[in-house]
């Protein structure tokens, strides 16, 4: 059994694919939903599915590594970052190198970088004419979007699709291949 963490800090429709993807799995186990917002509707979800929650701040996650203790005592093999904005401090990216991915909503390396996320991403790729948007999933290093790519997909965009209408199929492609990339890389740790 290999228990996730899924890092989120939205509305968590991700982590919610996620989380019901595996809630059958014998092998697979998300078991820590963590964000740095209170309020983020993603720990009602997890509260929901009796996934026990943890609620970060700046300075415990930035500076102590308090965190990487808990992780350690949870015996978490595997870091989901579904929508989490804060960039990952150094200790957690040696703790967990390729046991971490990040999902990105634009075909890296374009539209990645220090405040590309969410809507701010789809408004750029409409701005420049993009016929193609997409996603990314790739290992985290302490640089925003810039580690490893393991998966791709991508979808085309009309001329009269609206920043809207792109975050629409993007997101579809989110939920359609996350999980199944996250399980596959699970998968392969064990081997
Ligand atoms: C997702 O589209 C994800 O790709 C994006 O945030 C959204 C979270 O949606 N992440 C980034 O932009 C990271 N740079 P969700 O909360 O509904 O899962």
């Amino acid at each position: 059994m290999a228990n996730i963490a899924i890092f989120a800090s939205g509305t968590g429709t991700n982590a919610r694919k996620i989380i019901e993807y595996f809630k059958e799995n014998a092998n697979i186990h998300v078991s820590l939903v963590v964000s740095n917002k209170a309020t983020a509707p993603v720990l009602a979800l997890a509260e929901e599915h009796g996934i026990e929650q943890m609620v970060l701040s700046r300075r415990r996650f930035y500076e102590t590594e308090e965190l990487l203790e808990s992780l350690k005592e949870r015996d978490i093999r595997f870091i989901v970052l579904a929508g989490f904005l804060w960039l990952i401090p150094e200790y957690l990216v040696r703790a967990f190198g390729r046991r971490m991915v990040n999902i990105h909503p634009a075909l890296l390396p374009k539209y990645g970088g220090k405040g590309m996320y969410g809507m701010h991403v789809h408004r750029a790729v409409k701005a420049a004419g993009e016929a193609v948007s997409g996603i990314t999933i790739h290992y985290v290093n302490e640089r925003y979007d810039e580690g490893g790519i393991v998966f791709q997909a991508a979808c085309p965009i009309d001329p009269e699709d609206t920043p809207e209408d792109i975050a629409r199929k993007v997101l579809q492609l989110e939920h359609q291949h996350f999980a199944p990339v996250v399980e596959e890389l699970v998968r392969n740790l064990n081997e």
